[in-house]
């Protein structure tokens, strides 16, 4: 029924994009949001080519619908990887860095979609130029890392005059509310990323979720705090992570298991908790939105996908008939 420019290019059902999310994207979670009719991501970051293959190649077999790779471009070190993803998945995207032609070329050779998350008009505009096929709107609301300066609203009215290709809203949105909100002001789809880091099927330490659970609207913020090993780069995590790794009085918080190897998490580290992770969980980076007060229950993303699309387009529907 939410047949959008974005559903008939990527070819699912659904116009809700999964964010890629270091540690938390796992295979069973994109697998499962596929399978629900959306668009799954898994996050490549640090994995070696040989392990990427491998992963993407069990999903192929896996999959009931189309799913997506996501790269950070400061951790892009085996750019085989970048081939490697397009010969496997519908969609290709990266994110925190100038948009690279060659990039989009490598993704397009494989057969894939290239994407790219952006922050601001501009960079929507040189990733439209570079070759994308759609771009990301990602506003400040957003958790996780925060490219641009502006709001969701501004910023998606902004890109969507820039660029011809369909635009993707991303940065606080949990709820059907505001995925109909973002649909109705011109995104062709919504991407999710904190409401699903509490799905059942999600990487995400137990600790993580649960402090997601309690936290309220305002429990949320914009900070540099956690920039050990990834520096000049605001994050949105839980004010009260901030408040733990502060007052934290060792310079390791615990650690965690990033391709198959244990590694430390030094305190102000950028990795999040996952299922692994040791230590002080509250006191590692706990990224959140500013919809994280919306999210009150662990949830399958099966029924995430759907309660925020029938529930959007029903008050899409409303919003449409005569008052
Ligand atoms: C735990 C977490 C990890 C994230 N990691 C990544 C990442 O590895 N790559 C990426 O492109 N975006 C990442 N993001 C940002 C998302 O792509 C997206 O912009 C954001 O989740 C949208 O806002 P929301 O969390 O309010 O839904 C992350 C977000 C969260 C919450």
């Amino acid at each position: 029924m939410l047949e959008t420019r974005f559903t008939r290019l990527v070819g699912c059902e659904i116009p809700i994009q999964q964010a890629g999310m270091g540690g938390i994207a796992t295979p069973e979670l994109a697998l499962a949001v596929s399978r629900a009719g959306a668009l799954g991501m898994v996050t490549a970051t640090l994995v070696p080519p040989a392990a990427l293959a491998q992963t993407l190649s069990a999903m192929q077999g896996a999959a009931g619908g189309p799913f997506g790779v996501s790269f950070l471009l400061p951790f892009l070190d085996q750019r085989e990887c970048v081939g490697i993803a397009a010969q496997a998945a519908r969609v290709v995207e990266f994110f925190w860095g100038t948009p690279d032609p060659g990039l989009v070329a490598e993704v397009h050779a494989g057969r894939a979609l290239a994407a790219w998350q952006v922050g601001s008009a501009d960079e929507a505009r040189a990733a439209a130029d570079a070759g994308c096929d759609f771009v990301v709107a990602q506003g400040q609301e957003a958790g996780g890392h925060v490219r641009g300066r502006l709001g969701l609203l501004s910023l998606l009215d902004s890109v969507l005059a820039a660029v011809p290709v369909p635009v993707l809203a991303a940065g606080g949105i949990a709820t059907p509310r505001a995925m109909a909100a973002a649909l109705a002001a011109g995104a062709a789809g919504v991407r999710v990323g904190t409401r699903f880091v509490t799905a059942k099927e999600s990487g995400a330490h137990p600790l993580y979720v649960k402090a997601l659970i309690d936290a309220g609207p305002e429990d949320t913020v914009l900070t540099d705090t956690f920039s050990v090993l990834w520096p000049n780069a605001p994050h949105r995590v839980l004010r009260s992570c901030v408040e733990a790794a502060r007052t934290f009085p060792r310079d390791v918080t615990g650690e965690i298991e990033i391709a198959g190897r244990r590694i430390a998490v030094p305190r102000f580290g950028v990795p999040c908790p996952t299922r692994s992770t040791t230590g002080e969980i509250c006191a590692m980076a706990l990224y959140a939105g500013e919809s994280v007060g919306q999210i009150s229950s662990v949830e399958p993303a099966a029924a995430i996908v759907e309660e925020l699309s029938t529930g959007a387009e029903r008050l899409l529907r409303a919003a449409a008939s005569p008052l």
